[in-house]
C-alpha cells in the first residue's frame, strides 16, 4: 500500500557517497533495507520488513516505467530507471535505481536487489522530471487507469524503439 501521507513537496538527499540498498521477495516485498534506506525513507526496520516496495511510491512516478522495470526484473535482466521516492512524512527523493534479480543454482529468480545512488540533479530535473510529467499526463488523459497506463507505455516504447530497439536501458543512458 502506498503510504497515504500528504506531500509536503519538501526534497531531502542523501550523501554521494552512499547506497540506499533494498531487497525483496519475487512479489516485491521487502525484505531488507539498509540503514540509509531506513534513514532517508523515515521508517524503522519493523515498519518496512513485510511490506509492499510500494511503500514508499511517489504519485509522479509513471505506471509505466514500473511496467518496464518489473518486465525486466521478471524475464532475469537487470535494469536501471530514476525513481521518485515519497518518505514517511510525506518528503520525497531522487535516486538512481539499478535492479537485478537473483537466482537460484536452478537458475530460478528466488529475489530481487535494488542498489540506488544520488542521480545528477540536473539531469533529473532537465530530463528526467519533463519526461515523467509527460508520461503521466498521458497516463491520466484516460478514464481507465489501465488504459492510460498501456497509452504511456506505448509512447515509452516509441521513444526508445527507433535507435534502441527493446533496450531501455541503452536508451536510459543515451538521454
Ligand atoms: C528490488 C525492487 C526495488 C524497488 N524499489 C522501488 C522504489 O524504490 N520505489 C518504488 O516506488 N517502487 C519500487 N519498486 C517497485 C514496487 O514494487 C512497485 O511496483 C511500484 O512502487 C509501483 O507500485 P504500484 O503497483 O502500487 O503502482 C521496487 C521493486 C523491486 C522488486
Amino acid at each position: 500500500m502506498p503510504n497515504p501521507a500528504p506531500l509536503t513537496g519538501k526534497e531531502v538527499f542523501f550523501s554521494n557517497k552512499d547506497f540506499i540498498v533494498s531487497k525483496t521477495n519475487t512479489k516485491g516485498i521487502l525484505l531488507y533495507g539498509n540503514k540509509i534506506f531506513l534513514d532517508i525513507a523515515g521508517y524503522t526496520e519493523e515498519e518496512i520488513i513485510g511490506k509492499p516496495h510500494n511503500i514508499l511510491r511517489h504519485p509522479d512516478m509513471p505506471r509505466c516505467v514500473f511496467k518496464i522495470f518489473w518486465e525486466y526484473l521478471q524475464r532475469g535482466d537487470e535494469i536501471f530507471a530514476y525513481v521518485v521516492n515519497k518518505c514517511k512524512n510525506g518528503d520525497h527523493y531522487w535516486v538512481f535505481a539499478h535492479a537485478t534479480p537473483s537466482f537460484d543454482k536452478n537458475g530460478n529468480i528466488i529475489a530481487y536487489h535494488s542498489n540506488r545512488r544520488v542521480p545528477d540533479p540536473v539531469f533529473v530535473s532537465d530530463t528526467i522530471v519533463p519526461l515523467y510529467a509527460a508520461l503521466r499526463k498521458i497516463e491520466q488523459s484516460e478514464s481507465n487507469a489501465n488504459a492510460g497506463m498501456e497509452k504511456a507505455y506505448a509512447h515509452l516504447r516509441s521513444l526508445i524503439q527507433p535507435e534502441h530497439g527493446e533496450d531501455y536501458n541503452a536508451w536510459l543512458f543515451n538521454l
